[in-house]
């Protein structure tokens, strides 16, 4: 869906977007770009984020990708901000959208590769990125959006989150330690904690007809979650609009959380 009218609530900013080739992070990429921001992105999937990036073109938008990246790696992280201060100068927002992690049920996950491949693939690449573009955010002051999760707080019945309720709830205190952390410098940290929203990583569910019926009867307003449900929310978070937001977590779940 292309929003009908933008407002250019962005305009002057910059946006380290990570994650573009799909899903959450790809709607985020999109919307700041087209609400005046310059968006650089990055993603593991070469030929998703280059999809992406062919949207923007086709559009006129602000927008340039380093891929394939892989942010799990300390090194290709103080790439992607070096190279995101050489082609814009500057940054004011950073959205951390990209993720992976496996589901499997406590007896099933092996502590040497999926274990330890989601807490790098959703906890390290969160810490990395904060890290990497602080001096940066410093500069003018910042707003940084993280992905929680209602697995952060409690555990849904039937779903073998067990990794990825520990590295949420680790996206979560961390980002309100950096929240207090960023204060003096008016870095603003906060959350997002989306309910079921349908993208590359929930496709399986989404696309069952069985499955997608069950999960809409999960959110008070009938329906699963598109991409630009999260990027209306991360959009106040990034503008000016927010100035007095930090170290809050938004439920955009449809109210899933709450019943
Ligand atoms: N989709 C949901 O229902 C949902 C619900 C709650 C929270 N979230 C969170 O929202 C965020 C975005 O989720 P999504 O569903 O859009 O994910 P997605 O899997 O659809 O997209 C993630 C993107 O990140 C990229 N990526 C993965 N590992 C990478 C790495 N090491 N380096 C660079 N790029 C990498 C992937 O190639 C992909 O393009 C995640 O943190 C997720 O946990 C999603």
């Amino acid at each position: 869906m292309t929003p009908k009218k933008h407002n250019q609530r962005l305009l002057g900013k910059t946006a380290i977007v990570t994650g573009i080739g799909a899903g959450i992070g790809q709607g985020i990429a999109l919307m700041f770009a087209r609400e005046g921001a310059n968006v650089f992105g990055c993603d593991i999937n070469t030929k998703a984020a280059e999809a992406t990036l062919a949207i923007a073109k086709s559009e006129g938008l602000s927008m340039a990708s380093l891929h394939p990246s892989d942010l799990t790696k300390e090194k290709e992280v103080e790439k992607l901000v070096e190279l995101a201060i050489e082609k814009f100068g500057r940054i004011d927002i950073l959205v951390n959208a990209a993720a992976f992690c496996a589901f499997e049920w406590i007896e099933d996950l092996d502590y040497e590769t999926t274990w330890k491949r989601s807490i790098a693939g959703e906890l390290d690449i969160v810490f990395l990125t904060c890290q990497k573009a602080w001096k940066y955010l410093k500069i003018n002051g910042g707003s940084i959006i993280n992905f929680a999760s209602a697995n952060a707080r409690q555990a849904l019945k039937g779903s073998p989150a067990l990794v990825h309720c520990a590295t949420k709830g680790g996206v979560l205190s961390m980002s309100i330690q950096m929240a207090m952390e960023g204060g003096p410098h008016k870095i603003r940290v906060n959350t997002i904690s989306p309910g079921l929203v349908h993208t590359a990583a929930t496709d399986h569910l989404a696309s069952d007809p069985e499955k997608r019926e069950f999960l809409n009867d999960k959110h008070m307003l009938g329906r699963i979650g598109k991409p630009e449900d999260i990027a209306y929310a991360a959009l106040f978070l990034a503008s000016d609009e927010s100035s007095w937001v930090t170290g809050a977590d938004f439920p955009i779940d449809g109210g899933a959380s709450k019943w």
